[in-house]
């Protein structure tokens, strides 16, 4: 399939780092910033990562998401209202938001191992009320550290995806899989993203306390939940 995916924010740890995994993956990638030149900075520092075959470019945030069918928010909880309100004028019809902001305390100066409480329940589903309709908002990507993305191998992480929409869900969890080591989980309704936000404060503490790169793994469940499908 022909597609774009923006990863809004992509200059930072996180979002290169996904970035990276999908531009190795073959997809294309569209690298948002605030600022062009950094973004095209970014992109050329993901062609050295990928090979120079790699379908990566840089733009402002708007232009990205006015170029993609997938975007990707990886920005501080703090810039979060302001960047959706800017791009509600450029999204294209059908696109698929996926939402891996965690409103840790740390955007307003607290620890970054504890979470702000969203008034929607969480990041993700505030993001459901700022996009236009006909836009669906998938949560993933909180639990996968941007250490483990830009280290070299295979990923040691699940990623829970949740959605209201099943199909967005199902796309998200082919792109998640596409990260060497993954295994994607359909995680439900849209409201359950707020676990996967505070699971992600949890290890945050615990990455300080025992100085690691924690990330999660579900067990028992049967082969097909594993499979991404
Ligand atoms: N780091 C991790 O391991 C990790 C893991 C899971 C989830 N997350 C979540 O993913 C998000 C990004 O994490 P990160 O560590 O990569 O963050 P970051 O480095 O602080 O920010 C990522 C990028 O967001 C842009 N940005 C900064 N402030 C902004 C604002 N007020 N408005 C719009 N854009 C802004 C910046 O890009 P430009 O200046 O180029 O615009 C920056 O490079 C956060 O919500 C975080 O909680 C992070």
């Amino acid at each position: 399939m022909s597609r774009t995916i923006a990863v809004l924010g992509g200059t930072g740890p996180e979002g290169f780092g996904l970035a990276s995994r999908w531009a190795i993956a073959g997809e294309t990638v569209v690298v948002g910033s605030r600022d062009p030149k950094r973004a095209q900075e970014a992109a050329g520092k993901i062609k050295q990562r990928a090979g120079a075959n790699a379908k990566v470019t840089g733009m402002e945030n708007s232009a990205a998401c006015a170029a993609a069918d997938l975007l990707v928010l990886t920005i501080p909880f703090e810039g979060h209202v302001a960047l959706l309100k800017q791009l509600k004028p450029e999204f294209r019809a059908g696109a698929i938001v996926v939402d891996a902001t965690v409103p840790l305390a740390a955007s307003v100066g607290g620890r970054a191992s504890r979470t702000l409480g969203v008034w929607q329940g969480s990041a993700a589903q505030q993001a459901a009320e700022l996009v236009p309709s006909g836009v669906a908002v998938v949560a993933a990507f909180q639990n996968v550290g941007a250490e483990i993305l830009n280290a070299e191998g295979p990923v040691d992480c699940d990623v829970i995806v949740c959605s209201d929409d099943a199909e967005a869900s199902k796309t998200v969890r082919a792109l998640a899989a596409k990260i060497p080591g993954v295994r994607a989980l359909d995680g439900g309704k849209l409201e359950n993203a707020r676990i996967l936000e505070q699971i992600t404060a949890l290890l945050i503490g615990l990455n300080i306390r025992h100085k690691g790169h924690s990330g999660i793994r579900i067990t028992g469940l049967p082969p097909a939940a594993y499979s991404g499908h």
